[in-house]
């Protein structure tokens, strides 16, 4: 019985069927472009530019709608729709609807997203205060968010008017306190707040999830066939990467992004320090591309490589956000470089991860389907030129391996060593070829899309801490530093907080899990060390020095690792050099 309750429990873990987003979405999106200053003729051009230029073949299939669709809620509850923006949405009999809307992208092929707040009100009441297309009426019927109306609302967007996409702020959640002057002025109701940004362990976090999964379940009564992309807008608030997997196909992991290269990193960082968290059907979002404005324009093509590097090895959702009938053919096709777009739609779904970092430099390395394949962006992220070295052996691939250049499409043979030379703020972004460094032999760190956080022992961190650490992390110590065990520099492992429970998706296919196990620093005190293999105990051992893990995993679905440490403090704790061993071919 116990072990029926662990096995549903996982199942639950790893998620329903990655039915709506095997590969992180594509498409685009009017706001950082346009903010609320849209409508339809704008959206229908740009959705007949991403065919006439090919990107909708590519891949960019979702045209969605942001914030100010909406004018009114009516007295009866359900959502008017400002006509002046959506022509096609007046009815005859003196209703809206944005059925028409939709109904005229999916006749050019493409799927429709919409927006709303899981709070009673949208973002742009907050922060759009000038917008001429600011939801109207008393704060009643200003409250076009779904807090109070989520069945109804569901229904209406995804039923009736047949969206694909649904896309869910929470400024609702976070910016209408009764100290700020949209609410002290009566036109908004004040609201907690259940989020306070930069500070997530100040967010009712449980509150903001239950409402993310009381979605869920409305959306998934209204479209049981699971092919709605659920894509939550908290910001990387309210610990979102712990919970919004179970519930949407993407979170965001950052503020809003800007088109500099500042705000271009920022986002990047949020989401590459947290592969462990991301799989197929459960993406980080560091948010839309910038492709097209500001220092990413046409005059800025170094960068605007990187940019679209960078969103591809973070196995990112690929959403443009300029207007596309006035964008440039060279940054069409960077949007547009299919080997490129195959890097961040890679079956897999491993996100890549951070195998070498110094000041201004950094390699991310992503493990590929096909064997023996992995994409390695190469970044120079200041402004002065960088030459990188990267040994094959890093990438755990034998000495000798074929590397192309995704952006020039240029190939050659590569002995040992990748040395690159980047102009200031380029991006390489290289497809490589080789053979196992340890054939049949693979890090956890380098199959993240294996892995599930569990419990990720956050408990115990302090304010300070819970906002810039990342509990679970690959390479790395929680803190961010280099991994180390026992104060002895670990390159390849996983890095957790005692307290921690990680599921691992083994599917059968591996023969032994290996690891040293122990605290980043001595004197750390005792810990214990369990792994669990489909629910029954495999090894067990507590001590206060680094412990030898040697599990046979053989016909193993999943396999559990936790560590405990004592209650209430924090200790940081390496799984070094976890491996996973896959089963011996069977020879003739
Ligand atoms: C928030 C989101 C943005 C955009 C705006 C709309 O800031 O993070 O992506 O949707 O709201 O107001």
């Amino acid at each position: 019985m116990r072990r029926l309750v662990i096995a549903a429990a996982l199942a639950l873990a790893f998620g329903p069927a990655a039915a709506q987003a095997p590969t992180p979405p594509m498409g685009w999106n009017p706001w950082n472009a346009f903010h609320t200053e849209v409508d339809e003729a704008k959206i229908m051009a740009n959705a007949e530019a991403l065919r006439r230029t090919g990107l909708a073949e590519a891949g960019y299939r979702y045209v969605n709608m942001d914030d100010g669709w909406w004018r009114t809620r009516r007295p009866d509850g359900r959502i008017e729709v400002r006509t002046s923006m959506f022509p096609s949405g007046a009815l005859p009999d003196g209703s809206t609807s944005m059925r028409p809307f939709v109904d005229r992208l999916h006749a050019l092929g493409f799927k429709a997203g919409i927006y709303t707040d899981i709070g009673r009100n949208a973002c742009s009441q907050a922060w759009d205060r000038h917008s001429p297309n600011l939801p109207e009426g008393s704060p009643a019927a200003r409250e076009i968010g779904t807090y109070g109306h989520q069945a109804a609302d569901v229904a209406l967007l995804l039923g009736e008017w047949d969206f694909d996409y649904m896309k869910v702020d929470a400024c609702g959640l976070a910016d209408f306190t009764p100290v700020q002057p949209w609410v002290r002025d009566g036109t908004h109701r004040a609201f907690g707040p259940w989020i306070v940004r930069g500070k997530p362990d100040a967010a009712a976090a449980a509150r903001v999830e239950g409402l993310y999964a009381d979605l869920r379940k409305q959306i998934d009564a209204v479209r049981p066939n699971g092919d709605v992309v659920l894509s939550i807008c908290a910001w990387g608030e309210a610990r979102v990467a712990n919970w919004a997997g179970r519930y949407g196909s993407s979170w965001r992991t950052s503020p809003d992004i800007e088109p500099t290269w500042t705000s271009m990193l920022l986002n990047l960082d949020s989401a590459i320090a947290r592969p462990l968290y991301a799989a197929p059907g459960r993406w980080n979002d560091p948010d839309m591309l910038e492709l097209g404005h500001g220092e990413f324009d046409e005059k800025h093509l170094t960068e605007a490589r990187a940019h679209m590097s960078l969103w591809a090895i973070a196995a990112a959702p690929l959403v443009l956000g300029a207007d596309l009938t006035r964008m440039p053919q060279a940054l069409i096709d960077i949007a547009g470089n299919r080997e490129v777009i195959a890097v961040d739609q890679d079956p897999a779904g491993n996100q890549g991860v951070t195998v070498m970092r110094a000041a201004d430099t950094q390699v991310i390395a992503r493990t590929l389907a096909a064997s023996g394949q992995k994409a390695v962006a190469l970044v120079n992220r200041g402004s002065r030129p960088r030459k990188i070295r990267v040994p094959l052996a890093r990438l755990q691939l034998a000495p000798s391996a074929t590397v192309r250049d995704l952006w020039t499409r240029r190939e050659r043979s590569v002995d040992g060593v990748i040395e690159v030379a980047l102009a200031p703020r380029e991006t390489v972004l290289l497809l490589v070829r080789g053979q196992a460094l340890r054939p049949g032999h693979a890090y956890v760190s380098e199959l993240p899309a294996r892995v599930r956080v569990l419990e990720d022992g956050a408990a115990a961190l302090s304010t300070a801490q819970a906002a810039t650490w990342v509990p679970v992390q690959a390479n790395a110590a929680p803190s961010g530093k280099p991994l180390t065990l026992h104060g002895d520099a670990v390159a390849d492992g996983i890095g957790v907080l005692a307290g921690s429970r990680l599921a691992l998706r083994l599917d059968g296919e591996f023969a032994r899990f290996r690891s040293r196990a122990g605290a980043t620093t001595a004197q750390a005190g005792t810990l214990g060390y369990r792994v669990i293999a489909d629910g029954k105990t495999v090894f067990e051992r507590s001590g206060a020095g680094p412990v030898d893990v040697d599990v046979a995993v053989a016909g193993v679905k999943t396999l559990e690792l936790v560590t405990q440490g004592a209650p209430g403090r924090l200790t940081q704790v390496a799984w070094a050099g976890a491996e996973l061993v896959r089963q011996a071919p069977v020879t003739e």
